[in-house]
């Protein structure tokens, strides 16, 4: 049966529930990253993203977006560096970790200061360490866009997520 639609007074109407659209969304499946700065007073900042997506090769440029009501948003706005981490399959635990609000994040993994100080994570499957080019508000997320300084590349099992769920690649088509 279909959810019926939620009333909420400052959302667009549209003929779908919010939770019809996430069940949607969610059968796009991704990889999983850690999206990374520094604050103004020189604190890590990151938080799991799986909205990270190519946008240019030429010049290089990737984007992310990060909803509005988020803690780490200042340090987003203002940062002149972001690192995205791409994660593998063995760092499922640190992708908990960044999704949750937990005290100190970054008390866990190996971590190393990329361009403009942004956390870069060992044993990732690769790194875009990237310099803010832009930054749109478009509802209630804020999309931002990178253009790509430096990259790695790891061959490893990549994290995957598929229906609101972790998972590992299978065999190919
Ligand atoms: C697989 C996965 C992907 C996520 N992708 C995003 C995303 O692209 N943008 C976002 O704002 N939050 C995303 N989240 C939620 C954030 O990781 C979560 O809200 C986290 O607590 C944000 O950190 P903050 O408390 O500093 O805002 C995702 C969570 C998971 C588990």
């Amino acid at each position: 049966m279909a959810d019926a639609p939620q009333h909420d007074p400052h959302a667009p109407h549209t003929p779908f529930s919010g939770r019809a659209l996430r069940g949607a969304l969610g059968r796009f499946g991704t990889g999983v990253t850690i999206v990374t700065c520094l604050d103004a007073a020189g604190r890590r900042v990151g938080l799991t993203a799986n909205s990270f997506n190519a946008l240019s090769l030429s010049p290089p440029m990737v984007l992310w977006s990060l909803r509005l009501a988020s803690p780490s948003l200042p340090a987003f706005r203002a940062a002149g560096h972001f690192a995205i981490n791409v994660l593998a399959e063995a760092q499922v635990h640190l992708s908990r970790r960044f999704a949750s609000p937990v005290a100190d994040k970054f008390a866990e993994g190996q971590w190393t200061s990329g361009e403009g100080g942004a956390p870069v994570l060992d044993g990732s499957a690769a790194v875009f360490e990237c310099q803010a080019e832009a930054q749109h508000d478009h509802g209630d997320h804020v999309l931002f866009i990178g253009r790509v300084v430096r990259i790695a590349e790891h061959a490893l099992p990549p994290l995957l997520f598929h229906g609101g769920h972790y998972r590992k690649l299978g065999e190919g088509v």
